[in-house]
């Protein structure tokens, strides 16, 4: 077999990455294959069979029909890092058919046998701990500490939702009429089609896969643009678990995104959609589907107040702020957003978050001496741009940062005080690393600050005084209240938010979102 020229010559990793693109695998796989292999060796990884460029459909790799590709880059360095196919309607069509192929089989596996995958799968995702972790930084930006804590996650929601899933009970219900019995029991919902963030490139997929495969759904998953490759690589490690094909299928699409998202969201044959994004996607999402009256769980945008009372303990209020507010550069949806500060310590709580802030290193996220990565791209730099230079035009002072490195997708890690409440910020979610100080006197005034927003997230409060902490929690509208603390994620919560912030809870109990009840009334039964 004759090979094209370009195909021949040596397969330096610079070389392959042009070429990998335009080789259609089937005309010559063992190429391919050692084009990927070498393509694959740009990322540094121990295992680089971890690194796929293409989807999976019905348990097999497979590129778009029409060829077409999508670029990743490192957000960091702005460097390629490789290609992945730019999915259609048709390929989206052919994951949904797999997937609804695969359900019989897959909802019948006694929840034992579920378990026992997702253990092995939550197993391999902590023997490549370090694989994982790093490809989440290349391709997300996070550092590679945040990236270990993310795959620690990710990998968390695997092991809890195998423990619920033999524990997904049913119920016996006292009958009102002679000689019958009431019984309920829980079945999986059938293909559930899951689309998420860039933010989160694993964890966001895990707590809602883990939750799908433990019912006995099947999946089709739709991961970000920007953040392909830690997907691919969950889908590889599902197969190494033993996961059947079919049961999860992968289709990457950037381009084609709003024809492959309408079809995963109206397809008759896909019976509940999950997503976590921002608030405007999750409106489309839910009307689309709407049409055929699906459940969703949908985990929108937040606008996360950040409360500390003259009573605060002030260190630990401090630490929380920058966990709180700073996590992944300020991109998360339960970051704080909006900082609220009482009088008594205002001036000591800028002084101190400040200094704390000016001592932090932006850099590649690979590089121990970095403290915070970069943010995604360059339109989320110039959303922050926008919120510091509208938050200054109307008073705002900038304490520390307040501008973007040229070029690139870093922006400073930045305080401002004497924010107004009619600032951009307070009003929207900024998304990035700049924490926004506003000055208030009493107790309603701050909860009434709080509340005079559209969505409903996550809210957090530093407070010492025991009747203060109970009234405030119940008074913040959000899905989740941190009292005391600016860490909340973790599997076994109930996540989620109230307002414009979405519906349903992902985590804790989330597994019976997979399932429907179904009522079962045995008549004849004598007294
Ligand atoms: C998110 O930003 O959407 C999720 C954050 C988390 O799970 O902590």
């Amino acid at each position: 077999m004759r090979f094209p020229t370009a195909i021949r010559v040596s397969l330096s990793p610079l070389y392959t990455r042009t070429h990998l693109a335009s080789l259609k695998p089937h005309l010559y796989p063992s190429v391919y294959a050692r084009m990927a292999s070498s393509q694959a060796a740009v990322f540094g990884l121990q295992d680089p069979s971890l690194i796929k460029f293409q989807s999976l459909i019905d348990g097999k790799w497979v590129d778009a029909k029409s060829g077409e590709k999508i670029v990743v880059t490192n957000p960091a360095t702005n460097d390629e890092l490789g290609t992945v196919p730019e999915m259609g309607l048709e390929e989206t069509k052919e994951a949904i058919e797999a997937a609804a192929r695969a359900f019989p089989a897959w909802s019948r596996t006694t929840a034992k046998e579920r378990h026992d995958l997702l253990m092995k799968f939550f197993q391999l995702m902590k023997q490549h701990h370090e694989d994982l972790s790093r490809l989440i930084t290349l391709e997300n930006g996070k550092t590679l500490t945040e990236a270990k804590g993310e795959n620690s996650y990710s990998a968390s929601f695997l092991e809890w939702f195998a423990e619920e899933a033999v524990r997904t009970y049913g119920e016996h219900i006292p009958s009102a009429f002679p000689g019958t019995r009431n019984v309920v029991i829980k079945q999986p919902i059938g293909v559930v089609s899951i689309l998420t963030p860039w933010n989160f490139p694993s964890a966001m997929i895990t707590r809602k896969l883990g939750a799908a495969l433990a019912a006995g759904c099947t999946a089709v998953i739709k991961p970000p643009p920007e953040t392909p490759f830690s997907a691919l690589a969950l889908a590889e490690l599902s197969i190494r678990a033993g996961i059947p094909p079919g049961v999860i299928n992968l289709v990457t699409t950037q381009k084609n995104v709003a024809t492959v998202g309408r079809e995963m969201c109206e397809s008759k044959v896909v019976k509940k959609v999950t997503f976590t994004g921002s608030t405007p996607v999750a409106k489309i999402l839910a009307g689309l589907a709407a049409t055929t009256l699906k459940k969703v769980s949908l985990e929108a945008g937040g606008n996360a107040p950040f409360i500390v009372f003259d009573d605060a303990n002030i260190d630990e209020a401090i630490e929380a702020a920058i966990v709180c507010k700073f996590r992944g550069s300020g991109q998360t949806c339960v970051c704080a957003n909006r900082i609220y500060v009482q009088s008594g310590v205002y001036a000591e709580f800028a002084s101190r978050l400040a200094e704390r802030v000016a001592a932090f290193k932006v850099g590649d996220g690979l590089d121990d001496e970095t403290t915070h990565g970069p943010l995604i791209h360059t339109r989320a730099v110039e959303k922050v741009e926008l919120h510091v230079s509208d938050a200054v035009s109307k008073g705002a002072q900038v304490l520390v940062g307040g501008k973007s490195i040229p070029n690139t997708s870093f922006f400073i890690p930045t305080v401002l005080s004497d924010v107004p409440h009619n600032a951009l910020i307070n009003t929207e979610e900024t998304f990035g690393p700049l924490a926004a100080l506003t000055k208030f006197e009493t107790e309603e005034e701050v909860i009434r600050l709080a509340n005079d927003s559209d969505v409903g997230l996550a809210g957090y409060f530093f407070s010492r005084d025991v009747g203060r902490v109970w009234r405030v929690a119940e008074r913040l509208e959000v899905g989740m209240v941190g009292a005391n603390t600016g860490l909340i994620s973790q599997a076994a919560i109930p996540f989620g938010g109230v307002k414009e912030s979405g519906l349903g809870r992902e985590g804790g109990h989330g597994i019976s979102d997979y399932m429907n009840e179904k009522l079962i009334t045995f008549g004849g039964l004598g007294n």
